[in-house]
């Protein structure tokens, strides 16, 4: 995302200061700002990303005005209330804009380029670093010339990715750590393609130690890394209501009707709720924001998808990105917000890119910026690419990343529709819940309702990876059994073994033995389960799998990303990482056990009752939940020494042990 627009005293001063210094920062700065005027979707990454590529930079080339001149101020501030938040707006987002070209010009973030932004910015040199040093995706030293990442959470663990890092650890003993460096990485979104690797930032699924090795060995010789990046065919979905007629059909009549009342009444009797994970009743959230008298509001769409196992963001936004933009674009309307930000995580170039020319397309046909199709509605809308880290997703940290700070969780409340991003009330949803809206304005809530199965609602997205013979995302009724999705859907089991368990949502859901396959997925059914819909990640595992082992990977997927912002979260996840990893480790007494467990139990309460946010609060449920459905196994691992499945007591696993319990650098 890119927010010039608004700061007309700034941009001169920037176009002096370019002139008088000749700084680099400020061609990059002017080539978005002409890039804002051609009424380009483009967010700064990607900017970045294509200049660096030189000269098939797909966005140079912008109109200038008559008099040759580049520039010019787009939206001229209205109130002395609005300049000084644009101003505030900018100060924020200016941080990541600059670390990042920094980044791109260096490979990482030297000490003098960060005390020249210091002196630059006038921000304090503290800050700044508070920032880079938060986010994975900055680096504070060089990096190697090939660094190898190994997704290590659930779905790639379950396909082997221990063994692929131990493996490239052998392949490189004796590579200089100048030249390699092996690492784990947090869940790539890639789930569906397990196990997947990042190499100096380029994607690869389906990943072989071979594979890995070759391109890394490239990398080191100074060959350019080529990443697949395939366009995919686009699939049509139920929820389109428009298939291959005109799009925006329930925009187009809404800036004619201005019927907002009877938007709220739908989505209100169709009882929609938020696909994100908490369920919130969309039609509460958005009333909310239309109730509050604020000038500026904003509509947010949180697509940073980085639970492990969540993919079916990707596909939506893939697939269907003319329903997100128009489920934004509704938002925006009914609750009198005039500019939207979509966050996305890093590593979806893809559906960037779709997203943008979407965004494009519909400037282009005056659905989105000023005057949308003739009528006195105004809404922009821009892609914000994230930093990285899961803490992201969650809504107040989200908004913290937006506006440049580190991605920490606010108190709650005031919550996002009274103060969100930059305090202003704020819309704030999951992109399956914003494509609901329109598929439930342009067909009718009776139509909605009749979608689900057994009385639950609608269609769901999930994502199905880990043991089973097509891991993919697949479209189903709400309401269907968990037996269908995993069975019919995703091919069963593969190798024609057994079900074990499953997560219905990653690692938040805690696991669920095969006993419960029948289980529906919907929000009540799930919950009386003792579980959640969440994010429909449905993560598979068959009978080979140790179920304490799992539990290991989860907690340690939460300590690694935890913000650290509040004790009972940043330590509680340590101490449990701590307890469960000695336990794979068999030889524990009994009554060393026995005050384990209640040990477990206290801090599993004091996690969920005094955590900032959600992360801390579900990070003891998959232990948990373990513990209810597989205590036999935990006790024999124990109190014997024994892991049913031959995972935890193998030498192999004793010389993995620090992968397996890996801490994010
Ligand atoms: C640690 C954490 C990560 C989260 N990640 C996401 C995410 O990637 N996408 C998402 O929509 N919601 C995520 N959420 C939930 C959001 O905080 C928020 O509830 C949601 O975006 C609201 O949208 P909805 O009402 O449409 O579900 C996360 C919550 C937590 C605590
Ligand atoms: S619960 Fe964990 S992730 Fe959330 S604010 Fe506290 S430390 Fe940060
Ligand atoms: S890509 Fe590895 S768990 Fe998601």
């Amino acid at each position: 995302m890119y927010l010039l627009g608004p700061f007309c005293a700034e941009s001169a001063a920037g176009i002096a200061s370019n002139n008088a210094q000749g700084i680099t920062r400020w061609t990059e700065v002017l080539d978005a700002w002409r890039i804002q005027c051609a009424g380009e979707s483009v967010c700064l990454y990607r900017l970045r990303r294509a200049e660096v590529n030189g000269p098939r930079c797909l966005f140079r080339g912008g109109p200038r005005k008559a008099n040759g001149a580049l520039f010019t101020a787009r939206f001229p501030a209205s109130s002395m209330q609005e300049i000084q938040h644009s101003l505030r707006a900018r100060r924020g987002a200016v941080i990541f804009d600059d670390l990042r070209a920094i980044q791109l010009r260096h490979g990482f973030l030297p000490k003098a380029e960060l005390e020249d932004l210091s002196k630059r910015g006038q921000i304090p040199l503290y800050q700044i670093h508070g920032v880079a040093s938060f986010y994975p995706h900055f680096h504070l030293m060089p990096p190697p010339k090939a660094e190898i990442r190994v997704c290590a959470d659930m779905s790639c663990h379950l396909n082997g990715a221990c063994e692929l890092r131990a493996d490239l650890e052998r392949r490189f003993a004796n590579v200089p750590p100048e030249d390699v460096q092996i690492r784990d990485v947090s869940c790539l979104g890639r789930c569906d393609h397990a196990p997947s690797v990042s190499i100096n930032d380029h994607i690869f699924t389906d990943v072989t130690a071979a594979l890995a090795e070759q391109i890394a060995r490239g990398a080191i010789r100074g060959e350019e890394i080529l990443e697949s990046h395939p366009q995919a065919a686009r699939v049509e979905c139920k929820a389109d209501p428009y298939g291959d007629a005109e799009k925006y059909g329930v925009v187009r009549k809404l800036v004619q009707s201005r019927a907002f009342d009877d938007v709220f009444a739908q989505l209100k009797a169709s009882e929609l709720r938020g696909m994100g994970g908490a369920g919130f009743p969309t039609s509460v959230k958005w009333d909310l924001v239309r109730q509050e008298r604020a000038p500026v509001k904003y509509v947010v769409c949180n697509a940073d998808e980085s639970e492990p196992g969540t993919i079916k963001d990707r596909f939506i936004m893939t697939h269907l990105p003319h329903l997100l933009i128009e489920g934004m674009l509704i938002a925006g309307i009914v609750t009198g917000a005039k500019r939207g930000i979509l966050y996305i995580r890093h590593e979806y170039h893809l559906q960037e890119e779709i997203l943008g020319e979407e965004i494009g397309r519909c400037r282009r046909a005056g659905l989105l910026g000023k005057k949308i199709l003739g009528s006195e509605f105004d809404f922009e809308l821009e892609v914000f690419v994230s930093p990285g880290g899961y803490i992201c997703g969650e809504e107040t940290a989200l908004l913290e990343a937006i506006e440049g700070h580190r991605a920490e969780p606010r108190n709650k409340p005031p919550f996002p529709v009274q103060a969100g991003l930059w305090q202003k009330p704020t819309v704030l949803n999951n992109v399956e819940t914003f494509i609901n809206v329109p598929q439930i304005l342009a067909r009718g809530v009776d139509w909605f309702a009749a979608q689900g199965l057994s009385g639950s609602r609608g269609l769901k997205f999930v994502g199905v990876s880990g043991h089973v013979a097509r891991p993919g995302i697949f479209e189903v009724p709400m309401g269907t059994p968990m037996r269908e999705v995993i069975f019919d859907h995703a091919g069963g089991i593969r190798g024609g073994r057994q079900l074990k368990a499953f997560a219905p949502s990653g690692p938040s859901s805690g696991y669920l033995p095969a006993s419960m396959i029948d289980v529906r997925l919907d929000f009540k059914a799930l919950a009386e389960a003792g579980s959640m819909l969440g994010s429909g990640a449905i993560v598979v595992c068959d009978d080979t799998t140790c179920m304490l082992d799992m539990a290991l990977n989860a907690v340690r997927f939460y300590r690694n990303e935890s913000c650290g912002k509040c004790v009972p979260c940043r330590v509680g996840s340590q101490k449990m990482t701590d307890m469960l990893l000695r336990w794979t480790q068999g030889g524990v007494p009994e009554p060393q056990y026995r005050a384990d467990l209640a040990l477990l139990d206290e801090l599993s309460q004091a996690m969920s009752l005094t955590s900032i946010c959600g992360l801390g609060q579900i990070a003891p449920a998959p232990i948990q939940s373990v513990l209810k459905h597989f205590r036999a196994e935990i006790d024999a691992h124990v109190l014997k020494g024994q892991c049913t499945s031959g995972i935890c007591f193998t030498p192999a696993a004793r010389a993995g042990e620090a992968q397996r319990v890996g801490i994010r650098p």
